[in-house]
């Protein structure tokens, strides 16, 4: 797909009509606080500080207090990134999907551990803090487009992961192009360009880096699928924009040592709710009669591919994949449908804090000589997987995940969990109700050679003292316990998601 169509795609969406009487009137919100009306809708509750979001500000603590010990080789900056402000005058955002991206630099030295922060300034940012209101249409939040809506970089929020690429960090954001930032301070130098040609095109933020630095990367735009492939320099060695067996909604996908896999979940968009003034969210349709295409992609040559299927189900993040003797194996985790998403994320971001749909470990065997597919599920409910980074697209033995403890739902990750892939054997840590944990991350042990000798590091949220820390266990011995805890005397807003970079 040429730069032309594709904004072509955009502009129906765009042009489909962002303003919001219907929806407001069609929600029953109005009457606490619809958008554009009364106030912002969010009923103060501690458990649910963090997603109250900042107003724009960057903070900074040279010196976290430190509970334990840090330990002497984890060196290096922890770099995070999340939706960090929901509301502006006299409107909140909808969806925690919504909110500014707001970059977080956790820094472990040999003086202790310092914590920055500071919003992506886009362009929408800067524009809406000068003008003090909302301009443009959100994902989840029909509101009124008050600039014009050239590209979808005119609602980027740069809000959901951040990586470091060649030196420079990248914010990014599924639906547009990469913000570039300094590595230090946090300021933002502006959209990244892989090419001329490629200049607005979606770069998703689940790129996969293997071991070697090369990376892997997509983006959607309704019915189309881009793919890239990047130097550990930072360079575009090829990329390729294929049809979508379906009007492509893909969060994350999975690359194994030859293939690029994706899971395209039933969902349709209901253009006439878009018309009639819905968000997006509140325009998606879950068609639980059909499938979930599994689309395959051969990373030497991405114009080779086959679709598979499978029935309908719902994800957002893979965990790895990795392929022996023709047969694809691969992690994810699973949902039912579009409730959490669509239901359930609305109601935490009025403060409700209401129980959710569980979200649980699943695993495919994908078998390339018969076409034949396999899926068989875990109990447990979390989120947010993640692997050793040095068997990304390799045969892994674990993988960690923030986990919901002895709960039905997963509405609060209340501890964290390594799994042992083969043997089902699990090691966990449980926190207690007190405290909220996010996505946690894989760091090798210096001078460690195998998969799973590391540091497991994250962020969390302690309801009682209302304040967030940085946690850091072995990650070969979790139930013993965070070996330090890092203590900021504020909250913060709940991230998506980050990556650790050690220093030399
Ligand atoms: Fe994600």
């Amino acid at each position: 797909m040429n730069r032309r169509n594709f904004f072509q795609s955009l502009g129906a969406v765009a042009a489909s009509g962002i303003a919001l009487p219907t929806w407001a009137t069609q929600t029953g919100l109005q009457q606490t606080g619809g958008i554009g009306k009364a106030k912002p809708l969010f009923r103060a509750n501690p458990r649910l500080t963090c997603l109250r979001g900042y107003q724009g500000q960057d903070v900074s603590c040279d010196s976290a207090w430190i509970e334990g010990k840090i330990p002497s080789d984890l060196r290096g900056d922890f770099y995070r990134n999340g939706p960090g402000l929901f509301e502006r005058g006299n409107q909140r955002y909808h969806h925690w999907f919504d909110g500014d991206g707001m970059v977080h630099a956790w820094r472990f030295g040999e003086q202790g551990v310092s914590h920055q922060a500071r919003f992506v300034r886009t362009k929408k940012f800067l524009a809406e803090q000068q003008a003090g209101e909302f301009l443009v249409p959100a994902f989840g939040t029909p509101i009124e487009a008050k600039i014009p809506m050239r590209s979808s970089d005119t609602m980027n929020t740069a809000n959901t992961n951040v990586i470091q690429l060649d030196g420079r960090l990248l914010a990014l954001w599924e639906g547009g192009s990469a913000h570039a930032m300094d590595a230090s301070s946090l300021q933002t130098h502006g959209i990244v360009s892989w090419a001329p040609e490629l200049a607005g095109m979606p770069f998703s933020a689940h790129p996969k880096v293997e071991a070697d630095g090369t990376m892997w990367n997509f983006g959607t735009m309704m019915d189309r699928l881009v793919m890239y492939q990047i130097s550990a320099q930072g360079k575009l060695i090829k990329h390729h924009v294929m049809k979508c067996p379906r009007t492509a909604m893909a969060h994350d996908f999975a690359i194994s040592q030859k293939h690029l896999i994706f899971l395209l979940s039933p969902i349709a968009l209901n253009m006439d709710l878009l018309r009639a003034g819905r968000s997006m969210v509140d325009s998606m349709e879950w068609k639980a009669e059909e499938s979930t295409k599994v689309l395959i992609v051969e990373k030497a040559d991405f114009t080779k591919s086959r679709i598979l299927e499978i029935p309908a189900l719902m994800l957002f993040h893979f965990g790895n994949a990795w392929e022996e003797n023709n047969i694809i194996h691969l992690d994810f985790v699973k949902s039912n449908d579009l409730t959490n998403f669509n239901t359930w994320m609305p109601k935490i971001m009025r403060g409700e804090d209401v129980a959710s749909e569980p979200s649980n470990p699943a695993f495919l065997r994908i078998d390339l000589n018969t076409n034949k597919i396999r899926l068989t599920e875990r109990l447990e409910n979390a989120e947010f997987p993640r692997v050793d980074p040095r068997v990304v697209g390799q045969r892994n033995q674990f993988l960690y995940y923030p986990h919901a403890v002895n709960k039905r739902d997963n509405n609060a990750f209340n501890g964290v969990m390594r799994l042992h892939v083969d043997s089902g054997k699990k090691d966990v840590f449980d926190f207690g109700e007190r405290y909220r944990l996010e996505e946690h991350v894989v760091v090798p042990k210096r001078g460690s050679r195998n998969e799973g000798e590391a540091w497991l590091v994250g962020v969390g949220f302690d309801v009682d003292r209302q304040t967030s820390f940085a946690s850091v266990f072995d990650a070969q011995n979790l139930s013993a316990g965070p070996v330090a805890l890092a203590h900021l005397p504020y909250w913060l807003p709940h991230c998506f998601h980050g990556n650790f970079y050690s220093r030399a």
